[in-house]
């Protein structure tokens, strides 16, 4: 077989790849590991002016304030840059893909303090996306 006919057929089974991996309702482990690459190492950064209407539109404010008053979930008040401690005694400081993945995969590890009740959003789904998740990290960026 020659180079040219070799590159065709890894090109074929990438586009195979890419359709079984549309296909999981569900998010596996290795399809949130390889949103999380794309997540960061996507071109077109996140938006805060649309994150601060996707949080609210998404109902991120019920459970988060951005002014320090404590509900359901954390407020996103003083929380980037800061270091979250989790129920397994593990600690992490908080940067930009920590974020992305809090919210890609909620449920990975528990804040302490605070139960399992965030939903996990479903980037997977139109008009769900990927930026959403960008925007939203942007907007969190920016509450002080
Ligand atoms: C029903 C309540 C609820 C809603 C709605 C909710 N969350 Fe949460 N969230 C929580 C709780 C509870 C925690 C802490 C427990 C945990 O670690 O999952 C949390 C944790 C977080 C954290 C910190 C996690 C970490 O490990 O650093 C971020 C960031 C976050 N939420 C963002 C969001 C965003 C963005 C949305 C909207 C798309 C959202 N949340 C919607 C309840 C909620």
């Amino acid at each position: 077989m020659n180079r040219s006919a070799i590159l065709i057929l890894v090109a074929v089974n990438s586009v195979l790849l890419g359709i079984a991996c549309l296909r999981p309702a569900r998010a596996t482990d290795a399809s949130i590991a390889r949103s999380l690459a794309q997540a960061t190492t996507r071109e077109s950064k996140g938006v805060a002016d649309r994150g601060k209407l996707l949080f609210k539109q998404l109902s991120c404010n019920t459970c988060h304030s951005t002014n320090g008053d404590d509900g359901l979930g954390p407020t996103m008040k003083g929380y980037f840059g800061s270091e979250v401690q989790y129920t397994d005694g593990s600690s992490e400081r908080v940067d930009e893909n920590h974020v992305k993945w809090a919210i890609i995969n909620p449920n990975n590890k528990i804040m302490q303090g605070y139960g399992p009740t965030m939903p996990a959003i479903d980037y997977q789904k139109p008009p769900r996306s990927l930026q959403d998740v960008d925007d939203l990290v942007a907007y969190i960026m920016t509450i002080e």
